[in-house]
């Protein structure tokens, strides 16, 4: 039992009446209520011009608040951005890398990881290494041992793993890595999932987006940065917000120029005029969020989750990948049936039953998101669908 009005809720999602929705791993659905603040706010910016200016930047600046909340650092450590793959350009463009160093990331990435760090490493003449993804701590020892050295300057690794929803014990990498290893925790699909408190993850980066479990817009992410380590990553784009002081002509445009200076906290990431509507209505998701109880939905993601895991383990020639323990999990499931491609069974899943999915190329499988609006009914038809298919119905 949610404490929450389940059904309530599900009526702010039309798009429940048409399908089963089991994919906010890869896009969240945005209740009416909010998408209805996103359009208002979008109304007042776009059709304002500059006297909504400051309501603008006042409405970004209440998501930065909210994400503090939500993730329990100091507001002016976040900047907002576009998209989780931005926060990983964030660290990757600059963070410093020479010729022989190293940097480690899992063997369960998302290409918006590896395809920055393989860039960044070729830019520094640096290696990339991968450590096999695991929950368990004494075993992500073992494993990142394996591949650490001397050389290893940083360490860029998902929170929760998007194939297999695996959850790392991210708490357990500083002790492993060390002191002077930085760590990049992509926590795209942790945060909206269980409580994330930055401080107890000892990292130097934590980057995500809105736009899947926080069920916020499209075009909306944060990065927060520890302000130990700014120094790290010095910003590839620069603005007035970057610099301190801020922009004067009489300042900046003098010849000699004066020594650049950049400002504390994470603003110096911000540049230009940008998408304050999105991530206002990033604010207004995750007030929607905060108002139904935080610990409620962590509480239906680790349930509903839980028991897909149970339906889909008791039926013949279905293999489930993800850890059945919800410390070691998340709302993701990956699941395989014997004799069918990750391929054919997600386009089973849709085209025969309307059942929105994500496959996972590697185990060859089906990944499917329980998500705070998932209810008795959609776990049923994904395992009647599931049994049939196993079956060969
Ligand atoms: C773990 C992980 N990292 C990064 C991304 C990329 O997210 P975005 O589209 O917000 O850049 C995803 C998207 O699925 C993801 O699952």
């Amino acid at each position: 039992m949610t404490s929450y009005d389940l059904q309530g809720v599900r009526s702010q999602l039309p798009i429940l009446n048409e399908w089963t929705y089991m994919n906010t791993g890869t896009v969240g659905i945005m209740p009416d209520p909010v998408f209805e603040q996103l359009t208002d706010i979008m109304r007042h910016y776009e059709q304002g011009g500059h006297t909504a200016q400051a309501d603008a930047v006042a409405g970004a600046e209440s998501a930065k608040e909210a994400l503090a909340g939500l993730l329990n650092v100091a507001s002016a450590e976040i900047a907002l951005n576009r998209n989780a793959t931005d926060g990983i350009n964030l660290v990757a463009a600059t963070f410093p890398l020479k010729p022989g160093d190293e940097v480690i990331t899992s063997t369960e990435e998302h290409p918006a990881m590896i395809l920055p760090l393989l860039a960044a490493c070729e830019r520094g003449g640096a290696t990339l290494r991968f450590a096999e993804f695991t929950p368990d701590a004494e075993q992500l020892r073992a494993n990142i041992s394996q591949v650490l050295t001397d050389k290893t300057r940083l360490i860029a690794i998902s929170h929760v793993s998007c194939e297999t929803g695996t959850r790392l014990p991210a708490a357990a990498l500083r002790e492993i890595v060390g002191p002077e290893v930085a760590i990049l925790i992509d926590a795209s699909q942790s945060v909206g999932q269980f409580p994330v408190s930055i401080p107890e993850l000892e990292a130097d980066f934590v980057i995500g987006n809105g736009h899947k479990w926080l069920a916020g817009p499209k075009g909306s992410g944060f990065a927060w940065v520890s302000p130990s380590s700014e120094h790290l990553v010095p910003p590839a784009y620069v603005a007035s917000d970057s610099f301190d002081p801020s922009w004067t002509r009489a300042y900046y445009q003098t010849d000699p120029a004066p020594a650049l200076k950049f400002a504390d906290g994470a603003s110096r990431y911000e540049f230009g005029t940008r998408m304050w509507h999105l991530h206002a209505g990033l604010a207004a998701s995750i007030e929607y969020q905060a108002n139904l109880g935080w610990d409620a939905i962590f509480a239906q993601v680790a349930d509903t989750s839980a028991t897909v895991k149970h339906e889909l383990a008791a039926l013949p020639g279905v293999t489930v990948h993800t850890p059945a323990s919800w410390e070691q999990s998340s709302g993701l499931v990956t699941f395989s049936i014997e004799g069918h491609t990750g391929v054919d069974l997600a386009g089973t899943l849709w085209n025969d039953y309307r059942i929105a999915q994500r496959r996972v190329e590697s185990p060859s499988a089906v990944r499917v998101s329980c998500a705070y609006f998932t209810d008795d009914e959609d776990i049923s038809k994904l395992a009647g669908a599931v049994r049939n298919i196993a079956s060969g119905i």
